[in-house]
C-alpha cells in the first residue's frame, strides 16, 4: 500500500486497536522504501542531490554539547528571574511526558482511545480548581497572557449577557505586568491605570475613584509584582463587587500562596495559572506554555469549549456548551506542558505544594536579609516569593541595574529581572524559587554584595566570560537588522 501525505499525517495513529490506548504499530502497513513522496512537494523544493556533511560521532557530539553549553537554564544554576518563576523542572515530569503512549497519541483520535489523557486532564482541572478555590477550569490557553485574554473575554461575555453593555473599562495598578493592560486592550477594553499606595499596596481611594458603571474588571496580581501580599484584599473585593465589576487574579505569583491562601476565598471571580511557572514546566523561550483559566460558579458556563467532563467512569470532551466564549486554542491545548504540571501536582501532593510555597517565600526572604543593607528594598512589607531591590545607589559611581546583571552573567549566574516593576528605580526583582539550596542562595547573595564594591570600569567590561559579550544596545535599536541578508559580509 502506498502512503500518501494525508495518511501519514492523520490516519496512522487512528489505527490503534480500540480500547487499548497506546498499542500503535500492530496494524500499521509495512514501511515502503520505494514510495515516492516528492510528488506531494511543491516544485522547486525537491532536492536534486543530497549532500549530507561527513562528520564523525565525536565531532557531532562536541558540536551539540558546545551549543548546549552556550545556554543557561534551571539545570545550570540559580535563575532568580522575578515574576517569571523559573523553577527547576523535575526530570520525572519529562520521563512521564516522554512515555511512548503519550508521544504517539494523536489529538484527533477517538475519545475512547485516549481515556488516560482525558483522565489526566480532568484531574489537573480539578486540582487547579482546588488550589485556586474556583468552581471550573479550562486548560486551553497557551500562556499566562493567553489566559488573561481568555479571562477577559469571559468577563465581557458575563456583562453582555446581563445586558450591562456600558462596561468597557478595565482597571490595573501601576505595578501590573505589561500583559495585563495589553490583554485587556486585545479583549476590547479601555485601560484605567491607578497609582499604588506608598507602601506598594492597592490605593483604595484611587481604586474607588476609578470604579464606575463602566468598569468591567479590576486585574491584580497577589502577591503583587513587588512580592507584597495585598493587605486590603477584602476591601478591594468589596469595592469591586459593589460597583458591579469582576475581580481578576493574575496567577503569575501563585508560587507564594499554594496551600496557604486561595484566590477564590479572597473573592476573585476569574484567575489564570502560569503552569510554566508555578507548576515547574518548561518556559520554552516564552512559549509554548500553558495558562489555564479558572472561574467562580456563575462564570463556569462561559468557559471555552471543549471542557473535559466525567460521566460515570468515562471522560469526554464537551462541546455542547451554548454560553461558552468558544474555542481559544487548537485541539487539547499544550498537552506536553499539561502532563508535566499534572506530574508535579501528583508527586508533591497537597502537603508538598504547600511546602514548595513556604520554601519559595523563605528563600526570597533569606536573600533579602543578606543583601538589603547594601541594595535597599524600597517597599518594606514582608517579602513573599520575590522582592524588588534597587541598584540606584550605584549611579553615583556610574553603575546601574544593568551592570549588576552583566556582572552576574560574567560569574556564571543568571541575573534577576531588571527595570521592572517600573515604580522602583534601577529595579532588581529577585525570585529564587523553592528549588535552590542554601549554598546556591549564598553564592548568589555573595556575588551581589561583591559586585556592589566593583568600579565603573569593571562594570563596563562585563560580561567577559559569556558567549555573547556586552552588545551595543543603542546601536542595535537604531540600526535594526531584521534579515540575515542585511548582515555585513564579514559577520
Ligand atoms: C505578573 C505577570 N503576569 C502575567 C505574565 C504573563 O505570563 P506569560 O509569560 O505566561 O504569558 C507574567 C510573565 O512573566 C507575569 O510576571
Amino acid at each position: 500500500m502506498k502512503h500518501t501525505y494525508q495518511q501519514a499525517r492523520y490516519d496512522e495513529p487512528l489505527l490503534i486497536e480500540k480500547g487499548r490506548p497506546g498499542r500503535i504499530g500492530a496494524s500499521l502497513p509495512p514501511w515502503d522504501d520505494n514510495r515516492d513522496l516528492s510528488a506531494l512537494l511543491p516544485a522547486g523544493m525537491v532536492r536534486e542531490d543530497l549532500k549530507l556533511p561527513e562528520i564523525s560521532e565525536p565531532e557531532m557530539i562536541r558540536h551539540y554539547v558546545r551549543l548546549s553549553q552556550m545556554n543557561y537554564g534551571t539545570d545550570s544554576g540559580i535563575y532568580p528571574l522575578g515574576s517569571c518563576t523559573m523553577k527547576y523542572n523535575p526530570k520525572v515530569n519529562d520521563r512521564i511526558a516522554s512515555h511512548p503512549t503519550l508521544q504517539r497519541m494523536h489529538p484527533l483520535q477517538p475519545e475512547d482511545t485516549v481515556q488516560g489523557v482525558l483522565a489526566m486532564m480532568y484531574e489537573l482541572q480539578e486540582a487547579l480548581c482546588e488550589i485556586g478555590g474556583m468552581a471550573g477550569c479550562t486548560l486551553q490557553p497557551a500562556a499566562g497572557a493567553a489566559g488573561e485574554f481568555t479571562g477577559l473575554l469571559i468577563a465581557r461575555k458575563y456583562h453582555e449577557t446581563r445586558g450591562d453593555l456600558k462596561r468597557d473599562e478595565v482597571i490595573v495598578p501601576d505595578s501590573a505586568h505589561g500583559t495585563n493592560p495589553a490583554s485587556a486592550v486585545m479583549a476590547g477594553f479601555k485601560i484605567i491605570e491607578i497609582k499604588s499606595a506608598p507602601d506598594g499596596s492597592v490605593d483604595l481611594n484611587a481604586l474607588k475613584g476609578a470604579l464606575s458603571e463602566r468598569t468591567a474588571a479590576f486585574m491584580i496580581t497577589n502577591p503583587s509584582t513587588l512580592g507584597i501580599f495585598e493587605k486590603n484584599i477584602c476591601e478591594v473585593q468589596q469595592a469591586c463587587h459593589d460597583a458591579g465589576a469582576l475581580l481578576y487574579y493574575d496567577g503569575a505569583n501563585l508560587n507564594a500562596l499554594m496551600g496557604k491562601a486561595r484566590p477564590g476565598d479572597m473573592g476573585f471571580d476569574i484567575m489564570h495559572y502560569n503552569l510554566h511557572k508555578t507548576f515547574s514546566t518548561p518556559h520554552g523561550g516564552g512559549g509554548p506554555g500553558s495558562g489555564p483559566v479558572a472561574v467562580s460558579c456563575d462564570l463556569v458556563k462561559y468557559l471555552p469549549v471543549p471542557m473535559v467532563v466525567k460521566e460515570g467512569k468515562t471522560f469526554r470532551l464537551d462541546y455542547d456548551r451554548p454560553d461558552s466564549i468558544g474555542k481559544v486554542k487548537g485541539l487539547y491545548g499544550n498537552i506536553g506542558v499539561l502532563v508535566r504540571a499534572w506530574a508535579f501536582v501528583k508527586v508533591l501532593g497537597g502537603t508538598g505544594l504547600k511546602r514548595a510555597s513556604e520554601l519559595a517565600v523563605l528563600n526570597a526572604s533569606y536573600i533579602r536579609s543578606r543583601i538589603e543593607s547594601v541594595y535597599p528594598v524600597p517597599f518594606t512589607a514582608p517579602t513573599k516569593h520575590e522582592f524588588v531591590a534597587s541598584a540606584d545607589f550605584l549611579k553615583e559611581k556610574g553603575g546601574s541595574a544593568k551592570d549588576v546583571a552583566k556582572m552576574l552573567a560574567e560569574r556564571g549566574l543568571h541575573p534577576p529581572t531588571n527595570y521592572f516593576p517600573m515604580i522602583v528605580s534601577e529595579a532588581l526583582m529577585i525570585e529564587p524559587t523553592e528549588s535552590e539550596t542554601m549554598e546556591e542562595l549564598d553564592l548568589f547573595s555573595d556575588a551581589l554584595l561583591d559586585i556592589a564594591k566593583r568600579s565603573a570600569e569593571e562594570y563596563k567590561l562585563a560580561p567577559r566570560t559569556t558567549t555573547v559579550s556586552r552588545v551595543d544596545e543603542i546601536g542595535a535599536a537604531k540600526n535594526l537588522i531584521l534579515n540575515w541578508n542585511q548582515f555585513p559580509k564579514e559577520q
